[in-house]
């Protein structure tokens, strides 16, 4: 397409005078222009006008493609051509700053395919000579003016009228409900539940998607409690906003007579550059860490103390460490052994006096002259199993009691990275803590990797869910500095691909193979039976992506054929990317493919059926991230919303085999993303509405679906697309299990009818029921039991979802 543009402008450019002044009786005129230049996300608006006079905007302000470049995403002084063929192209200046041009094409001036910005200046510039201007309400506007057939303004029209159409529903929301269903009483629903009409579905279709996002990692889930332990933090984690984010951030020397700087000159490891020098002209002086917000600690609870020091001083000595309230008092102390000249590790373990959540931990030298320190590390013996290295104890078992089937990690954006020296490279995250390499967190701090890939696999082992790592697809995020047309450059390719085969031989591989054997050595001999990998994150299908990963998906292909491979389909769940995505898969036979929609509520109540009509030929889908965005957070109305949606998650349970909501944790004052599905401070956890659905579907999945009908006789689609059930069977406990969700403010009475089969009378079934008012934040289920005459003629409560489960 590329090669061709210049001689298609060309020729558009010819075609140009005969479109301007071809007397076709139901011609009309086509503007084309962009508004708002200069500014980010703008995009191709259209107006229309039969006397090339009066001029109508199509929307107003409705934009039928935007520019994907970079972070800014403008488009500026667009030029539409129409070439012989009967395609659009548009061509556009995609930066103010630099010589970047874009170009895309469509068929029909609505769906627009992928976006090149390999365009040179020449090719635009030629293009733009037929640049004009119009006036709008006394606006200027500068575009491209053609004379087109009425049929294809009235096109357009349509579109922008579906396109409100869908945005009115998408807006729709349960604050409404006592204006939209204020006359609604009490409603009965026949459910009819086929026990012979079953089908298979994946019996792995709950699980956690795991980002360093908001603290997730470090100060999160990673239960490490000095920050800035390397001394590796630097201003760039920050891109320069913030010049207190520093090597020195979260530490301090106090007492007299001491100085301290930060050295780089012969570290323990060049994966960890920084370390801390102090000078201390006497004893008394200590460096302390104030921990992510304060350290928590338990009275009785043991912390594993170490530290990586060395000491030139002619008469070394210990260390004295002590955990310390805000004022002074001392809540455990303990000491290293000498400190000898060269670079050591020093372990010590303290025990809590006291239960704090914002201790300190202080390092008192206790000798005087040049003393060098690093990696100064913390943990709780009390992790989760009791791992070293773990994980926080009661976060990870929240994580658990979901029972995902299996996690995603590292990401997200963290993934792909900043710019490619940003990418997330698998190899430096796992082995010894001081050889690791930290790095820039995305989302604009620091990332120790001390959470990396063996912890990562180890707590899916620990917890019986399957790793699903994901692997940059060779370029990195589209909303970086560059966009993702900077993917690895093709030569270095080869050697990155060999970075994903080697994480299958080191998930996978004997210990006799080279990874395997680093496996082992980390403490882990037996594989950890790799199954599935995703390459890519909602990339941008650009011809850079699709070079890049094609090169990673045919090596794993023919390698790890037992590998299924996940690909990527785009941020939402429509538009360029999500066609081209899953064009692509088709193309190349991708087993899977994600997909991420973070929509309202609204949303995932009108698309109850956008599985329904999924080929059941082609890839299957893994709903790697989701969530339903209610006004004011996670509640009862968003939690609903996800449930009903899950429902029919559960009916396209042969096509969907994956889903997880995302993100997964956010740390109270450094969250960056909302909603999220878990929040937590140092001591508590607070699982959202949201958390109890996925912790509801997760522990009560199936691997076969029962076809059931539901009859609400008499009522409108308004009341029936709230309410539904979702009936399926797990063979492991024999167990049915019948999920019903009522996203009305009324009650329902169910009438459960199983085909003519009965139930027995005295079996017993387990009920657990969330429900709320719609802003409720805070409602948990209740579960009970109960009899079989309350499951066959109780009611279902207004805005709720209740399951029930027993032997048939
Ligand atoms: O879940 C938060 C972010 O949302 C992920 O990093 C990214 O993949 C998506 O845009």
């Amino acid at each position: 397409m590329k090669k061709n543009l210049f001689v298609i402008i060309i020729f558009c450019l010819g075609q140009l005078s005969s479109y301007a002044w071809a007397n076709q009786p139901d011609s009309t005129y086509l503007f084309a222009y962009t508004k708002n230049d200069g500014k980010r996300h703008n995009g191709l608006q259209f107006a229309w006008s039969v006397d090339s006079k009066n001029w109508h905007s199509i929307g107003p302000e409705f934009i039928f493609v935007r520019s994907d470049y970079g972070t800014e995403k403008k488009m500026l002084m667009p030029v539409l051509l129409h070439d012989p063929s009967g395609v659009w192209h548009c061509l556009w200046k995609a930066s103010d700053r630099n010589e970047v041009y874009g170009h895309t094409a469509s068929d029909n001036l609505f769906t627009w395919g992928r976006q090149d910005y390999s365009i040179e200046k020449k090719v635009y510039e030629n293009a733009a000579k037929q640049l004009s201007s119009i006036e709008i309400n006394g606006e200027k506007l500068t575009g491209t003016k053609l004379s087109v057939s009425w049929h294809i303004v009235e096109e357009l029209i349509k579109t922008r009228r579906s396109a409100a159409f869908k945005e009115m529903l998408r807006r729709e929301t349960i604050r409404d409900d006592s204006t939209r269903l204020r006359h609604l009483k009490p409603v009965q629903a026949k459910i009819n539940i086929n026990t012979d009409d079953k089908k298979p579905i994946s019996n792995m279709l709950i699980g956690a998607f795991f980002e360093d996002i908001n603290y997730s990692a470090d100060g999160g889930l990673y239960a490490e409690l000095i920050q800035n332990r390397g001394f590796e933090y630097n201003v760039n984690d920050k891109l320069g906003k913030d010049l207190n984010w520093n090597n020195k951030m979260a530490w301090e020397l106090k007492g007299a007579q001491a100085s301290w700087t930060i050295d780089s000159v012969a570290p323990i490891h060049p994966n960890n550059k920084h370390y801390a020098k102090l000078q201390l002209s006497k004893v008394g002086a200590a460096l302390v860490n104030e921990g992510f917000d304060g350290i928590p600690i338990k009275k009785n609870d043991k912390y594993n103390f170490s530290v990586f020091a060395r000491s030139s001083s002619a008469k070394n000595g210990i260390f004295l460490i002590r955990l310390v309230g805000i004022h002074g008092e001392i809540y455990g102390e303990t000491q290293t052994k000498n400190i000898s000249k060269n670079w050591k590790k020093y372990d010590a373990v303290l025990t809590a006096t006291e239960t704090a959540s914002d201790a300190r931990l202080e390092i008192y030298p206790q000798f005087s002259g040049t003393i060098d320190m690093d990696m100064i590390c913390l943990f709780p013996q009390k992790t989760f199993k009791e791992r070293a290295n773990g994980l926080r104890a009661d976060l990870a078992q929240t994580i658990a009691e979901m029972k995902p089937k299996f996690i995603r990690f590292p990401g997200g954006c963290l993934v792909h990275g900043f710019g490619i020296d940003n990418m997330y490279h698998w190899k430096n995250t796992i082995g010894p803590l001081e050889k690791r390499k930290p790095q820039r967190n995305i989302w604009n701090y620091h990332q120790t990797v001390g959470l990396g890939y063996y912890e990562y696999f180890q707590f899916c082992e620990d917890i019986g869910a399957e790793p699903l790592p994901v692997v940059a697809a060779g370029v990195p995020c589209q909303n970086s500095e560059g966009g993702q047309q900077g993917g690895i450059p093709l030569n270095e390719m080869d050697k990155y691909v060999q970075d994903v085969l080697d994480l299958i031989e080191w998930a996978n591989g004997g210990t006799n193979t080279k990874w395997g054997k680093i496996r082992a050595e980390s403490g882990h001999p037996k594989p950890f039976n790799l199954r599935y990998i995703g390459v890519g994150n909602e990339d941008q299908i650009s011809d850079v992506f699709e070079k890049r990963f094609t090169m990673i998906f045919d090596a794993i292909r023919d390698k790890h054929p037992e590998i299924t491979v996940i690909g990527t389909s785009g941020p939402f769940n429509e538009g360029t990317d999500y066609q081209e995505g899953w064009t692509l898969a088709n193309k190349l036979k991708v087993p899977m493919v994600d997909e991420h929609y973070y929509q309202s509520p609204g949303w995932f109540i009108n698309n109850q059926d956008f599985y329904d009509s999924y080929d059941r030929n082609s890839a299957k889908v893994y709903l790697g991230e989701y969530a339903a965005h209610a006004k004011g957070g996670p509640n009862i109305e968003s939690a609903l919303a996800e449930a009903l949606y899950l429902a029919s998650v559960e009916r396209n349970g042969d096509i969907v085999k994956m889903s997880s909501y995302a993100p997964l944790l956010a740390k109270e004052g450094h969250t960056q993303w909302n909603p999220d599905l878990i929040y937590f401070n140092n001591t508590e956890v607070k699982p959202t509405t949201g958390y109890y659905v996925q912790r509801i579907y997760g522990q009560n999945s199936g691997d076969e679906y029962l076809a059931n009908q539901i009859n609400m006789e008499g009522q409108s689609e308004e009341v029936k697309k709230r309410f539904a059930v979702s009936t399926v069977y797990d063979s492991r406990s024999g167990d049915l299990i019948i999920k019903i969700i009522n996203m009305l403010p009324v009650t329902v009475k169910p009438l459960l009818n199983f085909e003519g089969k009965e139930i027995q009378k005295n079996v017993s079934i387990s009920k657990q029921v969330l429900t709320g008012k719609p802003e409720n934040k805070t409602a948990v289920p209740t579960v009970t039991k109960c009899s079989v005459n309350e499951l066959l003629s109780g009611e279902i409560l207004p805005y709720s979802l209740t399951v029930y489960r027993f032997k048939l």
